[in-house]
């Protein structure tokens, strides 16, 4: 297996509208970031990912850009953006960039271009599409509730839009508009930027024969579609080939062999991908707004399969968390009682596995779910559009539509990143664009970076442990204890090296026993998240409640 620095950083998200507002606007932007730059220095990551912060009417939070070459209002200016570049590299962290381009802003010049007239220069930048019947073209219903489909009366047509009607989506059979995209790449890479997370990535091919899907499911015909291959390949040869970037694709419905071809080796498409599959856990009957559920075999068998499938060929992303995602500590740890221990045991679990590790803003001093009992204090566009269908249209009930948004809403990820007790957590002197979390009181950077014993504190060693550990990214993993709902334990192997990982996913007390092969070798304990291991021989370990231990063997 090569080595990359890719492989051996560590990565840390960034979603620019919560983490710092410098003007008291209520909404962070780019001199916040650059504010908190030491901050990210102390907690030792590498990389930052930017959520999209170009021109936006912000239908959907930045991901409907209206203009790729320049800096939303909200977050500041271009001199900023460079400013921020600058001063990141000096203190060596990289800046991988979002790149949203399966779709733009309906209010991007090109799609105002297109809808003019069916001749007119950008029409084909976009999927646009004949009714049948007066009804849209197919059945595909969009990522945010309802038909995929907007009729424009000014061509008497449908476009298509696989997310909001204000988010049409990009006709890649074009080539000029492939250029385009390209040739904005490049602007970006110019400007020294460190590389991209690209959007939906795997949505941009679809089958051109626009078949209905079952029940308006539209993935088997857009998702690792006919041309994706050919279209990312291109990227990687026009674009990104020999420039030692970071990319990494997200990918939603994306499987293990079709992992392998987007990040194999010699393949030259992208280093990696998010799959979803482990994030999915305890999706139904209406999509995942359910309460969360999930069985810890299912986890294990799913993060496995990843861990062995790309082992050779491949590489994988390690996340838990993102701007999409409800907050992990939450999710499948105890944000209560044991809140600190299971925090610090899901980053353990997560760290210690091979891939390339992705933090999100404020999961690293464990940031919880939030609950709003007022619909209107949520902001997010998936939430309300799916509340409107499926309580207002469909009849399901409010509470149980407010239980999935409290365990799976994504404005869970996006309440304001809690620096310290002050009023509004030290994120805005003004009003912040949407609700704190109010715990904030008690969760906060300033209470916890000269706190020895912090979840913070506990993420800046397991960062430091894969500095000093070559086997932490280039080992092999493999599962032990399959069997265990309550014990998720791994080892991991390079040559003659082993780490043994045993994280307790229970608050109780556990016994068990480790297969003989492991149990006669000499140990050293790495870390743990609880400061007296009673046993001296690994016989018969007893993890105490979210206790986890990494030995190295
Ligand atoms: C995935 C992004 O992560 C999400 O936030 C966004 O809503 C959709 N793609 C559409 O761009």
């Amino acid at each position: 297996m090569k080595k990359n620095w890719w492989k051996e950083s560590v990565v840390y998200q960034i979603y620019p509208r919560s983490f710092k507002d410098s003007n008291g606007d209520g909404i962070g932007d780019l001199r916040g970031i650059i504010e908190k730059l030491d901050y990210l220095k102390e907690l030792g990551i590498d990389v930052i990912w930017l959520s999209p912060i170009y021109k936006s009417p912000n239908d959907d939070n930045g991901y409907d850009i209206s203009d790729y070459k320049d800096i939303m209002n909200e977050f500041g200016t271009m001199a900023d953006f460079d400013e921020l570049l600058k001063l990141a590299h000096e203190k060596e962290i990289k800046i991988m960039m979002d790149l949203v381009v399966n779709h733009t802003s309906d209010e991007h010049k090109w799609f105002i271009e297109s809808r003019k007239s069916k001749d007119n220069k950008y029409r084909d930048y976009y999927i646009w599409k004949k009714g049948k019947n007066n009804q849209p073209p197919n059945n595909w219903i969009s990522c945010f509730s309802g038909s995929a489909w907007e009729y424009d009366k000014e061509t008497d047509m449908y476009y298509l839009h696989l997310f909001s009607k204000k988010q049409p989506d990009l006709n890649w059979e074009n080539p000029d508009l492939r250029n385009e995209v390209h040739s904005m790449m490049k602007w970006w890479l110019d400007k020294g930027i460190d590389g991209f997370r690209m959007d939906v990535i795997n949505f941009i091919s679809k089958n051109q024969e626009f078949p209905d899907g079952i029940n308006g499911d539209f993935s088997k015909y857009s998702m690792n579609g006919p041309r994706i291959h050919e279209f990312l390949y291109e990227i990687n040869e026009k674009v990104l080939r020999d420039k030692n970037l970071i990319t990494v694709g997200e990918m939603p419905g994306v499987n293990v062999e079709e992992a392998k071809l987007y990040t194999g080796e010699d393949r030259n498409e992208l280093n990696m991908v998010f799959q979803f599959e482990h994030t999915d856990l305890g999706n139904g009957k209406y999509g995942k707004w359910h309460k969360n559920s999930f069985k810890l075999t299912e986890l294990k068998q799913i993060l496995s399969k990843w861990q062995k499938g790309l082992e050779n060929e491949g590489w994988n992303s390690l996340y838990w968390n993102n701007h999409d995602q409800p907050r992990v500590v939450s999710r499948f740890g105890n944000d209560k009682e044991y809140w600190k221990e299971s925090a610090k045991m899901l980053a353990t679990c997560l760290h210690m596995m091979k891939g390339t590790p992705y933090i999100y803003q404020g999961e690293e001093i464990g940031m919880t779910n939030v609950k709003f009992e007022n619909l209107n204090d949520y902001k997010d566009i998936e939430i309300i559009n799916a509340y409107n269908d499926l309580v207002v249209k469909k009849g399901r009930s409010h509470d149980e539509m407010m239980e999935g948004i409290y365990d799976r809403g994504r404005d869970n990820a996006r309440t304001p990143m809690q620096w310290d007790n002050s009023e509004n957590a030290g994120f805005t002197t003004g009003t912040p664009w949407i609700k704190l979390n109010p715990n904030y009181s008690k969760i906060n950077v300033a209470n916890q970076i000269n706190d020895e014993d912090s979840i913070f504190n506990y993420y800046k060693k397991l960062i430091e442990i894969r500095k000093n550990n070559k086997i932490v990214v280039y080992g092999n993993y493999d599962l032990i204890l399959d069997d265990s709902e309550e014990i998720y334990a791994y080892v991991r192997t390079l040559n003659d090296e082993k780490l043994l990982v045993i994280c307790n996913f229970t608050g109780n007390n556990i016994n068990f026993e480790l297969p003989s092969n492991i149990k006669s070798e000499y140990k050293k304990l790495l870390i743990s998240n609880y400061d007296k291991c009673n046993e001296k021989t690994l016989e018969n370990i007893s993890l105490r409640p979210y206790e986890c231990r990494v030995y190295h063997i």
